[in-house]
């Protein structure tokens, strides 16, 4: 194994220990590396802390280390960079970027806002730091019911960008929001058939859910919530089996944690009528690899840069989230 990652890294240099070498570049550079639950097994097992989007951003905040190494996609690094300006932020491919961030450029979402301005705007974590920059308060899918219950009630919410989980938060929060209409890719495309169809064959599987999933597929849910949130119900649940509808990179530590217990991927439609599991993977998440981890740590690069003005305009809504507890 070690020696298959060594005779890939290349770059002019012979590795045969890549693992060894991130060991000791991780002691030399003083870096810590933090890593979302949607990375590839080999990766999370090299985290000096693995979590969601919201307690990756905590760690970032509380990170005592020169160089944070951030496994996981733009947004996440960058909000790392907006809570430490002073530190090193690098992420292994600086093109893992996120469709849901993209489904919201800048300039569109100002003029939404600008067109609503008695409205306070909750913005997803999954956004640009310009998206940040226009919102009063950010949100993951862990504290996004807590956030919206912090706005007072005869304040109107924009919420954006993603409309399935802001169509989830209006159902449980009872507030109405007016929703930006972005998605994400890998969670557009599960498939309420083949669930169902799967549920047949599996009758005791509990249905997971990330509330970025669409509303057919989370009324087939046993529980829905954040990435930490599934991982903990599949390790308390009596279920023995688990259907999982979110990037399967959670698997890895929902096996870790209930070894005993069966976890199958949630299928999408699948473009030949076949059920697709490959589908759920996270294409921006896969394209950070050990190798380039080891590279990254190394050459400290591609290195997060924010010009300042952006940064302390996208800090606010971030500390506002982070000081709600
Ligand atoms: P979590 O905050 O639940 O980890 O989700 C992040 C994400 O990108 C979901 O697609
Ligand atoms: Fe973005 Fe979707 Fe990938 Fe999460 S799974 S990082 S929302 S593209």
């Amino acid at each position: 194994m070690i020696g298959a990652l060594g005779s890939r890294v290349g770059q002019g240099e012979a590795v045969t220990d890549v693992y060894g070498e991130i060991e000791r570049l991780r002691r030399e550079q003083n870096a810590v590396i933090l890593a979302h639950y949607y990375q590839e097994p080999e990766i999370q097992d090299l985290a000096d802390h693995i979590g969601d989007s919201l307690a990756l951003a905590r760690k970032a905040e509380a990170a005592e280390a020169d160089v944070i190494v951030f496994c996981g996609v733009h947004f996440m690094a960058e909000t790392a960079k907006i809570l430490n300006p002073s530190k090193t932020v690098v992420l292994p491919d600086l093109d893992a970027g996120c469709s849901l961030a993209d489904s919201c450029p800048p300039e569109e979402f100002r003029r939404f806002v600008e067109a609503r301005p008695d409205h306070r705007v909750v913005s997803y974590v999954n956004t640009s730091a310009a998206v940040k920059a226009l919102s009063d308060v950010i949100c993951t899918s862990s504290n996004a019911k807590d956030v919206i219950a912090s706005i007072p009630e005869d304040t109107p919410i924009i919420f954006g960008p993603d409309k399935h989980l802001g169509r989830y938060l209006v159902e449980q929060t009872g507030r109405e929001m007016t929703l930006w209409p972005g998605t994400c890719m890998v969670h557009v495309l599960f498939s309420e058939r083949k669930i169902r169809e799967l549920k047949l064959r599996h009758p005791d599987a509990e249905v997971l859910a990330h509330p970025e999933c669409e509303q057919r597929v989370l009324a087939l849910a046993d529980h829905v919530g954040s990435t930490t949130s599934l991982i903990n119900r599949a390790a308390e649940s009596p279920a023995p089996e688990f259907i999982v509808a979110t990037e399967p990179g959670v698997i890895h530590q929902m096996q870790r944690l209930a070894p005993e217990k069966t976890f199958m991927r949630a299928p999408g439609e699948g473009s030949s009528g076949g059920a697709c599991e490959a589908c759920s993977e996270c294409p921006h998440m896969r394209l950070n690899t050990v190798e380039k981890l080891y590279l990254c740590l190394r050459d400290l690069s591609p290195e997060i840069q924010l010009d300042e003005e952006t940064r302390l305009a996208a800090l606010a809504p971030i500390q506002r989230m982070l000081e709600l507890g």
